[in-house]
């Protein structure tokens, strides 16, 4: 993706590209990039980043409305349609308030995997949450819980940590009301996930300030930032097939195309048909979710 010169580029993720628009508003943009295996891959999958933005503002428009099961949550989106994002980039931009982002990756998790099973398998518990004996890969948990990280330097992985370590950082009653805030928004995604035929096994959400309050920042509820797996054959005692990248880590780690995952070399350029599948994929996966159209997105 070629650099905007509208607006000064503050920084580069391994998916997305942040720019300020002034003092108030920040340009986030979803780039085609895929990750998987902790490389980015040199090939892009297209539309990706414009599904993951349709994806993330069915979530943001869905939290911010009050139901039965709890409050409306606030986001910063200011826009996805305005005369300052620029054409270039229409449909993978949103147009967000600036925020004060408080230092936590805000992790909920509802079934155990990645991380969360290697910090079981260790301890027996998941960020000082202990939880009962016998657990395997893609257990489902009594309960879903809060399981925060701090933001690792570029390269690294986030680190789990306690509730306490989030306390000391962000004081008592502002890591209650994150962690209140991250289970609420878990419960009411899988929630309705599940009507669609879809588990969230876990996700991470970034909270700020504004004013005051505490606001939705991010991306929130994509494949990029939580596991969907299809609900379909869920089996818990091995991994579950990935909902957006099974096609590109099955062909990563098939003879076919060479990789040596161990030696830890980049992954080689994905074929055609494995990049046509894994963006009929990803529209899939947002269509489904949502029940809107892909095609009825900007861009
Ligand atoms: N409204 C906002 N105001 C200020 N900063 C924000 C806002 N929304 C998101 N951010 C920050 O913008 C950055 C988005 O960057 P991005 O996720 O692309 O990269 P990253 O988190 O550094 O790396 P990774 O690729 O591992 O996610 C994050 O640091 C996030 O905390
Ligand atoms: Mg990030």
């Amino acid at each position: 993706m070629t650099r905007l010169d509208d607006y000064r580029h503050l920084a580069s993720g391994k998916v997305r590209e942040l720019y300020e628009v002034d003092d108030e508003l920040l340009l986030m943009i979803a780039s085609d990039r895929i990750s998987a295996y902790d490389h980015v891959l040199s090939t892009p999958i297209p539309d990706k980043g414009r599904v993951l933005t349709a994806m993330s503002m069915f979530w943001f428009d869905l939290l911010a409305r009050a139901d039965g099961t709890g409050p409306a949550f606030a986001n910063h989106v200011v826009a996805v349609q305005d005369r300052r994002i620029p054409a270039e980039v229409a449909g993978r931009a949103l147009l967000v308030r600036r925020l004060d982002m408080l230092p936590v990756e805000c992790v909920a998790r509802g079934y155990l995997t990645g991380s969360g099973l290697a910090d079981y398998r260790r301890t027996g518990a998941v960020c000082g949450i202990a939880l009962p004996d016998g657990l395997v890969e893609a257990s489902r948990l009594p309960e879903p819980i809060f399981t925060p990280a701090t933001k690792a330097e570029i390269g690294e992985h986030d680190e789990n940590v306690s509730f306490e370590a989030v306390v000391a950082t962000i004081g008592a009653q502002r890591a209650a009301q994150v962690r209140d805030a991250t289970l609420t928004v878990y419960r009411r995604a899988a929630e309705h996930a599940a009507t669609r035929g879809v588990l969230l096994a876990d996700t991470k959400l970034e909270f700020g300030m504004l004013g005051g309050e505490l606001v939705l920042g991010d991306e929130v509820l994509t494949p990029d930032s939580s596991r969907f797996w299809p609900a379909d054959g869920y089996a818990p005692g091995a991994v579950q097939p990935s909902f957006d990248k099974q096609f590109v880590r099955d062909w990563l780690t098939s003879a076919e195309s060479g990789w040596d995952r161990a030696a830890d070399g980049p992954p080689p350029p994905l074929p055609g048909d494995v990049v046509t599948a894994t963006r009929d994929r990803y529209v899939e996966a947002y269509e489904r979710i949502s029940g809107l159209s892909f095609a009825d997105w900007i861009g």
